[in-house]
C-alpha cells in the first residue's frame, strides 16, 4: 500500500476505508473483508456509532497493531479541553485500542477556540494516546489559527474533495504548510458514476469512474477514504496504484470542478 509521509516523519496509507453509514454486523464484516483484501487504514468517528463493530473486525484480524492505521474523530460538542480528553478515552475503550494513529477534530466549533481543543490534542499526544493530530473541515483561516497556536501539531486536514469539488487554494495552502489533505466523499457520494467525462474516460481506459477519481486524488498527494460495502467495490477501489495514469485523463479531470459541495451545514464559511 502506497503511503504519504506526514510532517512529523510518520506515514499514512494513501487509501483508507470510510465507514460512515456502516454499523453493527455489516460494519464488522466490511472492515474484516477490507483488511483481508489489503486495506490498512480505517476511517471512523464517534458520530458514526460503529467503534465497537470496527473493534470486532480488528480483533478478528491477524494483522498486528503496527500494521494498522486507525483514524477517529471528536465531535464539535466535545471540543472543550477536559471533555475532549475524556471522550478520547471513551473512544479508545470502544475501539479496544491503546492509541489512535490519527485523531481529528471532526468539525470546528464556533463556540470553542481552536487553540483550546488543540491543547487537549497535544496533551493526548504527549500521553501516547494519539500518534498524529489532525483536523477536519478546516478552512484556510482556521488552519492559520491552528498553525499560529501550534505550528507543528497539525498533520492532516480531512475535507470534502473530489473531481467536481477541486479545492485548489486549500490544497496549495496545505502543501506550503506541510499538511496532508485527506479527501472525504472522494466519489462524490456516488455522483462520479453519473459524470459523463469520467464515464467516457473509464470506457476508454477500462477503469471505473471510482478508480479514476481515486487515482486523480492520490496523484496530488491526497489521501482518499472511499466508503464501500460490497467486496466488488472494495476491490475496485483498491486497484488504483499499479497502472499508468493516462495524461489526457489527468488533463481532462483538471477541468471537472463545479464547486459541487455536498456537505455544508453553514459553519465554517467555505466560500
Ligand atoms: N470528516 C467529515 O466530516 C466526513 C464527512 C463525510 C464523510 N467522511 C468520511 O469519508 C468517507 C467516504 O465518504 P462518503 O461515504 O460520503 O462517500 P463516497 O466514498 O464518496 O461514496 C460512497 C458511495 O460510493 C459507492 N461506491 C464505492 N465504491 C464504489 C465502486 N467501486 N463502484 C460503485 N460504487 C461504489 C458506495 O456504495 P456501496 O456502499 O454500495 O459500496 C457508496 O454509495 C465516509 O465513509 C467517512 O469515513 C468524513
Amino acid at each position: 500500500m502506497k503511503e504519504f509521509e506526514l510532517k512529523n516523519g510518520n506515514h499514512i496509507p494513501a487509501l483508507g476505508l470510510g465507514t460512515s453509514g456502516l454499523r453493527g454486523k455489516q460494519c464488522t464484516e466490511v472492515v474484516k473483508k477490507a483488511l483481508e483484501l489489503g486495506y490498512r487504514h480505517i476511517d471512523t468517528a464517534d458520530m458514526y456509532g460503529n467503534h465497537r463493530a470496527v473493534a470486532e473486525a480488528l480483533n478478528k484480524s491477524v494483522l498486528s497493531r503496527d500494521e494498522l492505521f486507525i483514524t477517529s474523530k471528536i465531535q464539535s460538542e466535545d471540543l472543550e479541553n477536559k471533555q475532549l480528553k475524556k471522550t478520547a478515552d471513551r473512544l479508545l475503550s470502544e475501539l479496544e485500542l491503546e492509541y489512535f494513529d490519527l485523531l481529528l477534530i471532526h468539525w470546528p466549533s464556533p463556540e470553542i477556540s481552536v487553540e483550546e481543543s488543540l491543547k487537549a490534542m497535544k496533551e493526548l499526544k504527549e500521553a501516547g494516546k494519539v500518534k498524529n493530530v489532525g483536523v477536519s473541515n478546516f478552512t484556510i483561516p482556521l488552519l492559520k489559527e491552528a498553525l499560529a497556536a501550534y505550528p507543528d501539531l497539525i498533520t492532516v486536514n480531512q475535507v470534502e474533495f473530489h473531481p467536481t469539488l477541486y479545492q485548489k487554494d486549500l490544497l496549495d495552502f496545505a502543501f506550503k504548510n506541510d499538511i496532508i489533505l485527506t479527501a472525504y466523499s472522494p466519489l462524490a457520494q456516488g455522483e462520479v458514476f453519473e459524470n459523463s467525462v469520467l464515464k467516457s474516460l473509464g470506457k476508454k481506459y477500462d477503469k471505473s469512474p471510482a478508480q479514476l477519481a481515486l487515482r486523480w486524488l492520490i496523484e496530488k498527494n491526497i489521501v482518499a477514504i472511499p466508503k464501500a460495502s460490497s467486496e466488488a467495490h472494495l476491490k475496485n477501489n483498491l486497484e488504483v496504484f499499479d497502472w499508468d495514469f493516462p495524461v489526457d485523463a489527468a488533463r481532462e479531470m483538471e477541468l471537472l470542478d463545479q464547486n459541487n459541495r455536498l456537505i455544508d451545514p453553514g459553519y465554517p464559511d467555505f466560500d
